[in-house]
């Protein structure tokens, strides 16, 4: 079975910033809703958990934060120092579960967003992430997640395929198989080479994590949740140090 590492080099990475639309329209999303969950411009640290090519990372640094954006994949990686050449910003090729070794003043801002939270192994990963993040931020420091729901309705049939993105030359489709505790994601990737078009497929497990579960662990370890809402078709939390 394919890790999320493995599907983000071998499938996802070359085509994750085209699959998202243009890097300037998903920037400018992330920076809107950040203003409106009440990140406002700060000298602080942030650190993004699972950063990819930038999306919030970049608007962070824009909002005047030290970023410090941690991922397993090193292509978007590259893409993100390309996209951010000018700001603060420090790409650390790691697993998040190993943040921590990286900072060493404490945290205003932590986010793990875009579905991210989704590729970790299972819930106990989850809870010891949390509590990673508890003891690194500051006092009034903000954690904010988002994910997608994977509990709440089950697709059936033909709706557990989804059009995902394409053009002239790459289709991108995504089948979803659920599972007891995950949804095995299928990435089928169509692509044009002359007259001919190749199929390539990986996937991988997502976690199906429970709004409600994930609130009572935020309180568990000393987090207040202050927003708890959907957002752009995602769960969004954001959860305070007291
Ligand atoms: C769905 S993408 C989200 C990227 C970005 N936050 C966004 O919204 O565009 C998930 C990212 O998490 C990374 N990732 C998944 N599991 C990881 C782990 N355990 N440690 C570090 N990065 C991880 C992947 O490489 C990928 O870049």
């Amino acid at each position: 079975m394919n890790t999320a590492k493995d599907h983000y080099d071998q499938q996802l990475a070359s085509i994750y910033s085209w699959m998202a639309g243009t890097p300037e329209v998903a920037i400018k999303r992330n920076h809107d809703l950040l203003r409106q969950l009440g990140v406002c411009s700060s000298q602080g640290l942030a650190i993004d958990l699972g950063a990819g090519s930038g999306f919030q990372s970049i608007p962070l640094a824009e909002l005047g934060f030290s970023v410090i954006s941690v991922d397993l994949c090193e292509t978007l990686l590259s893409e993100l120092r390309d996209l951010s050449k000018h700001l603060s910003i420090r790409t650390v090729y790691d697993d998040i579960l190993n943040f921590s070794k990286y900072v060493d003043e404490q945290v205003q801002v932590i986010v793990c967003m875009g579905d991210t939270l989704t590729h970790l192994e299972s819930l106990n990963v989850v809870q010891s992430l949390l509590l990673r993040v508890e003891s690194a931020l500051a006092t009034n420091g903000k954690l904010i997640l988002t994910f997608r729901d994977y509990i709440s309705v089950e697709p059936q049939g033909t709706q557990r395929f989804i059009p995902v993105q394409s053009n002239e030359s790459t289709i991108l489709t995504c089948f979803l198989e659920y599972r007891e505790d995950v949804v095995e994601v299928y990435d089928l990737v169509y692509r044009k080479e002359g007259d001919r078009w190749t199929m390539s497929a990986s996937s991988y497990p997502k976690l199906r994590i429970d709004r409600h579960w994930i609130c009572n662990q935020l309180k568990k370890v000393g987090l207040e949740v202050i927003h708890n809402e959907m957002v752009n078709g995602m769960i969004c939390i954001v959860a305070e140090k007291l």
